[in-house]
């Protein structure tokens, strides 16, 4: 398989082992993008760029402030599938997470696969370097776990993990972090994980739901300032990895909620007429006062809309949770 060349294996011990593509690959993808994304008329910046170490610690940061609700509100409810979730599982059931981050919830979810069976299989895939700590976190609580993470983007993430065995696998994407996707490229990604999974794995999704625009415009903009910190610092990062000199007080972080999109719209605004120059990639910017560079949607979804997108890539509905005060949904779907 090609995957022996383009990632490198990392062993720490009998339980845990990555595997990260080659550097080579990722710096150049990242300068190559930031290149594209920020050459055009509406300027963009794909939000998986957010999560550098400092990207990631400021994330779990905003899953704790209080304005920020999808956290712990999906928190509750997998507390609530400890006794449910079982009747859906097999005795020999891999765990795949994508977008495993600190792999907080993760345990809620190893509490049910650790009781099941005598040894788990778990497989995080995240983006960030931070996947590397949080397993080893992991594996100082849950002595019968193995743990194989893959430090890629989704899709290599993804690629890398088919016909991997022939167990079944729960697929966890939490967080709501679907909602980054547009409409018409999260369909895409869904039919991606459909045809990734073999014919009796299952696939959970948390996704966040449309609310009152004021409880989601807070959650997005916190009084601490927490998210305009994750905002501004992926500037930081290109700055520090990019040879950038992006002045990040020439910078706002703006937020709305647009209502027909049904999502939040996150942005960088210029404060002034400016011009940056992105070292490696080759890249002079000039910016109006007042332009937008835009970072992130995260769009929020109807119980109605859920059924219908993952019926629509071909999935079988299982089951639905909710909050009591419906403000996040965990759908379970199969393949067959
Ligand atoms: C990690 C994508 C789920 O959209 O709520 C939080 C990221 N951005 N606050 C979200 C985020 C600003 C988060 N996801």
């Amino acid at each position: 398989m090609n995957k022996k060349i383009e990632y490198k294996q990392y062993v720490v011990d009998s339980q845990l082992r990555y595997f990260k593509p080659h550097a080579t690959k990722i710096e150049k993808s990242f300068a190559e993008e930031i290149y594209y994304s920020l050459n055009q008329n509406s300027k963009f910046i794909n939000p998986k760029f957010f999560y550098d170490k400092k990207g990631s610690e400021l994330f779990e940061s905003i899953c704790l402030v209080p304005e920020y609700y999808p956290t712990r509100t999906e928190i509750s409810i997998l507390k609530k599938l400890k006794h449910v979730l079982p009747s859906y599982l097999d005795e020999n059931i891999n765990l795949v997470e994508l977008g495993s981050g600190a792999s907080v919830k993760t345990r809620l979810i190893l509490d049910i696969f650790t009781k099941l069976q005598p040894k788990t299989e778990y497989f995080p895939i995240d983006i960030s370097e931070i996947l590397t700590e949080s397993s080893e976190q992991l594996l100082k609580d849950y002595d019968t776990l193995h743990i194989t993470g893959i430090i890629d983007t989704y899709e290599g993430g993804l690629e890398f993990l088919k016909s991997y065995d022939d167990k079944k696998n729960l697929i966890l994407f939490l967080g709501s972090s679907f909602g980054n996707f547009t409409p018409d490229d999260g369909k895409l990604f869904l039919e991606k994980i459909f045809f990734t999974m073999k014919s009796d794995d299952l696939f959970l999704i948390g996704l966040d739901l449309v609310k009152d625009k004021n409880i989601l415009e807070s959650a997005y903009d916190d009084s601490q300032g927490v998210t305009a910190k994750f905002n501004l610092n992926v500037l930081s990062r290109i700055n520090d990895e990019l040879d950038a000199d992006f002045d990040i007080n020439n910078f706002l972080h703006y937020s709305i909620y647009n209502e027909n999109a049904q999502r939040i719209e996150m942005n960088l605004k210029s404060l002034v007429s400016q011009s940056v120059i992105i070292g490696k990639s080759n890249l002079s910017l000039n910016l109006d006062k007042g332009e937008l560079i835009h970072t992130e949607y995260s769009h929020k979804y109807r119980v109605s809309q859920i059924k219908k997108l993952l019926s629509d890539v071909g999935f079988e509905f299982k089951n639905m949770w909710l909050d009591d005060e419906k403000h996040f949904s965990l759908t379970l779907v199969s393949k067959n």
